[in-house]
């Protein structure tokens, strides 16, 4: 199974993504964890891509775009991936269907004035990438493998809004993209966690 999980910053693609890939027994592939890994251990690709992730602009496409189709060869995706936060422009697209086929784009919905407090309330996992919110998870480690918690640079009020202006200029139009391709699969992601899981499972099955 391939899938593409579209939505904005903080709709939930993260969380989703990490339970869907365990229960397809697929690949969960999140740029922005490739990117921030770059970053942590001081390559050349996270130098340049530090200055775009903290404008909350996005990485060049040709990056990303050699990134993902380096990604996807690995051993861990002879089952299927899950591609989270990838493609986020038609030129990404366009690119990822010249060197695959994907089944479903999944995208989750959630009214813009959700988001804010979603992502300031985001607690992340350096380690294995987990997202917690202050809300509902009091802890400062990971209850997945114990690491530290940390807040993401990108999760300030300012960078916010430049991430949802860059979601609406040059991710949304690739809603109408794949729901041209007949691929295209909407659940609402304004609902609990497991009610979202849910849904997208129920989506798949059938
Ligand atoms: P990336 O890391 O992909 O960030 P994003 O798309 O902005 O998405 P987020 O990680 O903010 O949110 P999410 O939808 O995963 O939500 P989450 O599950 O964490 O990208 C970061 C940057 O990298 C980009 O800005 C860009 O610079 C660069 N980049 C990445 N990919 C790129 C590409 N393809 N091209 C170019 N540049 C690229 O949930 C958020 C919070 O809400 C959490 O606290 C969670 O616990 C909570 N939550 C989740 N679901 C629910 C729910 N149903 N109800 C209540 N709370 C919920």
């Amino acid at each position: 199974m391939k899938l593409i999980f579209l939505g904005p910053p903080g709709a939930g693609k993260g969380t989703q993504a990490e339970r869907i890939a365990e229960r397809y027994e697929i690949a969960h592939i999140s740029t922005g964890d490739m990117l921030r890994s770059e970053i942590r251990n001081a390559t050349l690709l996270g130098a340049e891509a530090k200055a775009y992730l903290d404008r909350g602009e996005l990485v060049p496409d040709s990056v990303i775009i050699d990134m993902v189709r380096d990604r996807i060869q690995r051993e861990d995706c002879k089952n299927g991936f899950l591609l989270d936060g990838f493609p986020r422009t038609v030129v990404q697209a366009q690119a990822l269907q010249d060197f695959t086929d994907i089944d479903f784009a999944v995208n989750i919905d959630v009214p813009f004035e959700r988001l804010v407090a979603r992502i300031s309330g985001r607690r992340m996992c350096p380690d294995c990438g987990a997202a917690y919110h202050v809300s509902s998870y009091k802890a400062e480690t990971c209850q997945k493998c114990g690491a530290k918690l940390y807040q993401r640079d990108d999760d300030r009020e300012e960078t916010v809004a430049n991430r949802l202006k860059v979601y609406t200029e040059k991710t949304a139009p690739l809603i109408a993209y794949y729901e041209t391709q007949g691929k295209l699969f909407t659940v609402d992601g304004d609902a609990q966690i497991d009610a979202v899981t849910e849904e997208i499972m129920k989506g798949l099955d059938a």
